[in-house]
């Protein structure tokens, strides 16, 4: 991993930026990062069904791949955590790439540094999958049910590792809504097929000023999490 980026800001509240701050994951830094003693600038497309109402908190309304909203709102902010995503689609999806084709050029106008985004493990095979049945599940996954949308995200991490930015791309593996207890994070790739939301949330906002995964990856789990299939079914393939 290269370090050619300058210092990250010293620890203490910041001006952040959340994209897809009203999903899942988005809540949950927005929630954390106030808790924190951040001000957040939350972006949605649908302000009226965000939840949270507190002080140090804005909520901006836009479509993230609209480079007019993203202009005025990274012109605002110090740093930026992009949790946008989309359902698995057969149809084309733009939404990873064109957002950070918007978030790259505005953060170059602004003269902002760090930008910390989420895509997936799965964008890549990992070398932790040794048995045929996981190659096969990764296969389909990757290249079918779920084809277009990791190929925006690689997409997305090809505009950004050709930045100039101080960016670090984070890849966990299937995310859940139960209460992690701490995550575990390397370089590039880690063990593990969960990572519960509240750890993912923490580890984003914990890249403000850790070097660590400065222009690299970090790859984020929860160690021990395990849900039920039902689990999954009810709560995260369903609700989609
Ligand atoms: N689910 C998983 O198992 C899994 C696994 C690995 C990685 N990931 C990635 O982890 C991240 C968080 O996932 P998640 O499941 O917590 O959230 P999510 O359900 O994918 O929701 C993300 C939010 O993105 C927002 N969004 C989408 N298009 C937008 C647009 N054009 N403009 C503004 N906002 C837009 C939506 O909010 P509004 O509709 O309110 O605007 C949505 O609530 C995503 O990048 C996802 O791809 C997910």
């Amino acid at each position: 991993m290269t370090h050619d980026a300058a210092p990250l800001a010293a620890a203490g509240p910041q001006r952040l930026l959340v994209l897809g701050a009203n999903g899942p994951t988005g809540r949950e830094v927005v929630q954390q990062a106030l808790n924190r003693g951040h001000r957040v600038d939350a972006l949605t497309r649908h302000p009226e069904s965000f939840p949270l109402h507190r002080q140090r908190l804005r909520v901006v309304a836009g479509d993230a791949t609209d480079p007019a909203v993203i202009d005025t709102a990274v012109a605002a902010t110090d740093s930026v955590i992009c949790t946008i995503g989309a359902a698995f689609t057969l149809k084309p999806v733009e939404v990873y790439s064109a957002t950070t084709r918007s978030v790259i050029a505005a953060m170059e106008n602004h003269h902002r540094r760090r930008l910390i985004v989420v895509t997936s493990a799965g964008v890549r095979r990992s070398h932790h999958q040794s048995g045929i049945a996981q190659v096969v599940a990764y296969g389909l996954m990757r290249h079918v049910l779920g084809r277009t949308v990791y190929d925006d995200m690689a997409k997305m991490e090809s505009l950004i590792t050709a930045s100039t930015l101080d960016w670090t791309i984070v890849h966990p593996p299937g995310l859940v809504s139960i209460p992690g207890h701490s995550y575990a994070v390397a370089a590039d790739e880690i063990e593990g097929n969960l990572c519960a939301r509240d750890d993912l949330a923490r580890l984003l906002i914990d890249q403000l000023t850790d070097d660590r995964f400065l222009r690299g990856i970090a790859a984020v789990a929860t160690p021990g999490l395990s849900i039920s299939a039902g689990h999954m079914i009810r709560h995260e393939i369903l609700k989609r």
